[in-house]
């Protein structure tokens, strides 16, 4: 475009933006239109302030901080024009008589945090407790750090369990994933080189499907406990704490026999059902749920987070987040997608 041809000068421009704020105060002064529209009307597209913003570029470039200061003035000049107003419209309906200063006010809604956030929270506290530290890792991640340093290189048939999202990019091909659990933090841990490691770390995971059990992000929290002499025995113990601060004393577990990658040997855990307490009802059938994975960090990952295995052992396990918290409040959700639809009719109710 020539400037040259449409150009305005600024002192012009000025005044022609002043004549327009001095328009529209006397505008909103006297109008007994509503505050939207008068918004509408003085600042919205088709205003007289809209038009002029337009023009700018008509004066001198380098007039035009100063003119955009002016314009600024006059936009706030009249915004509060309009909510003078709109104060005076509202105490006016108001009288002395029926101004009840004693009537209780309107209580504006109050919210609180998601339920998984607040299962997240309760998690950290009881962890915290046995000095165990939440850590955080990264989400997008290697897919060293999600498959080849748990022992599942690139085919492995082991991988098909985690449905796994890859992020290719022009230099790469399925070497980064958004991490489909948590035992990314496992190597990333150690590989920050400080032992006794005590790690909770607790993330968003993502998975290739959507169905009323599964949504394609949910949360897992990863336990890990990296010593000279760890045995199963710690293990058992560290999950006897958190099922009886979590779930309640009189709530059992037990290990099942399994088999993971990155784990020698592997469990699953079972906690007794909250229901019939073990007895075996319509909900768990068999008096259990399953509630994690675990086992003894496997030598091999050990080696890869730069541990050495004949001095140091560990244990690992990993649970779902919303699994465990519907688990304790006994919400029996026949769609788990409805956590994550926003709806405040049922998040109010947690
Ligand atoms: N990462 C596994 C999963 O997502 C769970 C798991 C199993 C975690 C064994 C562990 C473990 O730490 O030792 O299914």
């Amino acid at each position: 475009m020539s400037t040259s041809e449409n150009s305005i000068a600024t002192p012009n421009f000025i005044g022609m933006l002043i004549q327009a704020q001095e328009d529209a105060l006397a505008a909103a002064a006297t109008s007994d239109k509503p505050a939207d529209m008068l918004r509408l009307e003085l600042l919205g597209a088709k205003s007289e302030l809209a038009k002029l913003t337009k023009q700018i570029r008509s004066v001198p470039k380098e007039d035009r901080p100063q003119v955009g200061t002016v314009v600024n003035q006059v936009k706030k000049a009249i915004v509060e024009a309009i909510e003078r107003k709109n104060v005076s419209r509202v105490t006016s309906h108001v009288s002395q008589e029926d101004f009840d200063l004693t009537e209780p006010g309107v209580l504006p809604p109050q919210g609180h945090l998601h339920i998984v956030t607040q299962a997240i929270t309760e998690i950290t506290r009881i962890f915290e407790r046995i000095g165990f530290t939440r850590v955080r890792h990264p989400e997008v991640d290697w897919d060293w750090y999600a498959f080849e340093s748990l022992n599942m290189p690139p085919h492995h048939p082991a991988r098909d369990e985690w449905e796994t999202f890859f992020i290719d990019t022009p230099k790469s091909k399925r070497q980064i994933v958004l991490t489909p659990h948590t035992s990314n933090g496992q190597v990333r841990e150690m590989e920050k080189g400080k032992l006794p490691i005590r790690m909770i770390n607790i993330a968003k995971c993502y998975r290739r499907q959507v169905d009323v059990s599964h949504t394609p992000m949910f949360h897992q929290f990863e336990g890990m406990y990296i010593d000279r002499n760890v045995s199963i025995g710690h293990l058992k113990g560290f999950i006897d704490y958190f099922v009886k601060q979590y779930f309640g004393p009189e709530r059992k577990f037990r290990l099942r026999p399994f088999h993971f990658q990155f784990t020698e040997p592997s469990f699953e855990v079972d906690i007794s059902c909250g229901v019939c307490l073990g007895r075996g009802c319509r909900l768990c059938k068999e008096g259990w749920l399953e509630l994690a994975g675990s086992g003894m960090i496997h030598p091999v990952v050990l080696q890869n987070g730069g541990v050495d295995p004949n001095k140091y052992s560990g244990f690992a396990i990993g649970w779902g987040v919303e699994r465990t918290s519907m688990m304790k409040s006994g919400t029996k959700l026949d769609d788990i997608r409805l956590l994550y639809g926003n709806d405040v009719r049922f998040l109010e109710q947690f």
